[in-house]
């Protein structure tokens, strides 16, 4: 099905999207089923939206969403597939585009295939109204460039420490390579809201006082049973408890993303332009 010719979208047609990139310092933290229920969200307020499934080492949008791509950004690489024949519909109107396991090895590629897939995007872009980025955990080149096409960060932490010692690896890397882009605090897996402030509280000072950065709060989603379960039924929470708490934290956290402004200047940045520039983001500058 062609969806981007199939008009079954929401709303106005928008000019262009903007770019929401979901990551964390350490992996596991529920960066896929936020990604999922926050695309949800969005269309449910009346956008158009594109989650991307920008995972591409454990790339399992697909997965938490019982749905078999049958290609994916990988055969668009390979130039075995268009863009817009790869993407899928998902629940509630949302389209996914799969990237899945196997393009990490495929982005090493000439910079003319980059500039086609730039192309690429930016027709995307220019048809949706949000564009979700589930990115991967921690620090590569790869997700560093993707931060760097999106307007905002939503950074997952959980109360684990080893997720905030993460948390707080990924804040440096990207305060030094993209200063002055909005970072917002999502604690996840909270036994108490107090938690998930106090969380925040301890980021924030810290990004302040050593990184000259100051730190936006989404909110937090308590740990709960409803969410792990709707994981495992392959069901968005949204979906399938409307009314639970963890389904309400996450509005609120989904307002607040929404309502967050962005950095303009990042708006006017090519979607992969990030891939372009290697040289300023290598190996040796994220790794110290
Ligand atoms: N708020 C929550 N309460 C309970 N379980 C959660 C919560 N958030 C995430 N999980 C569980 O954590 C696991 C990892 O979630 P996932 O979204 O795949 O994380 P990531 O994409 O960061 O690896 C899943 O089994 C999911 O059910
Ligand atoms: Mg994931």
């Amino acid at each position: 099905m062609d969806l981007l010719r199939n008009h079954r979208f929401n709303g106005s047609t928008p000019q262009l999207a903007d770019v929401l990139s979901v990551t964390s310092g350490k992996g596991g933290v529920g960066k896929t089923s936020i990604s999922v229920n926050l695309a949800l969200l969005f269309q449910q307020l009346r956008k158009r939206v594109l989650l991307i499934d920008a995972d591409i080492h454990l790339g399992n949008v697909d997965l938490v969403l019982g749905l078999r791509p049958r290609k994916t950004l990988a055969d668009v690489l390979l130039g075995e597939a268009e863009m817009e024949s790869i993407l899928i519909p998902g629940p509630g109107g949302i389209d996914i585009l799969p990237a899945s396991s196997g393009v990490a090895e495929l982005l090493d590629c000439e910079s003319q295939i980059i500039r086609r897939l730039n192309r690429e995007f930016q027709t995307l872009q220019s048809r949706y109204h949000l564009i979700l980025l589930d990115t991967g955990a921690g620090l590569s080149k790869v997700v560093l460039s993707f931060i760097r096409s999106s307007v905002k960060t939503v950074l997952v932490v959980t109360p684990d420490p080893a997720s905030i010692a993460d948390a707080y690896g990924m804040m440096k890397v990207i305060s030094r390579h993209i200063p002055r882009h909005p970072i917002l605090i999502l604690a996840n897996m909270v036994s108490t809201y107090d938690e998930g402030t106090s969380i925040f509280q301890k980021l924030n000072l810290m990004a302040s006082r050593f990184l000259n950065q100051s730190l936006e709060y989404a909110g937090s989603i308590p740990r709960s049973a409803d969410w792990a379960q709707a994981v495992l039924k392959q069901t968005p929470l949204l979906l399938q408890q409307e009314h639970s708490m963890a389904a309400r934290a996450l509005k609120m956290v989904g307002r607040n993303v929404l309502r967050s402004p962005g950095n303009p200047d990042d708006r006017l940045r090519g979607f992969f332009d990030g891939f372009l520039e290697k040289n300023l983001l290598s190996e040796e500058m994220i790794g110290d």
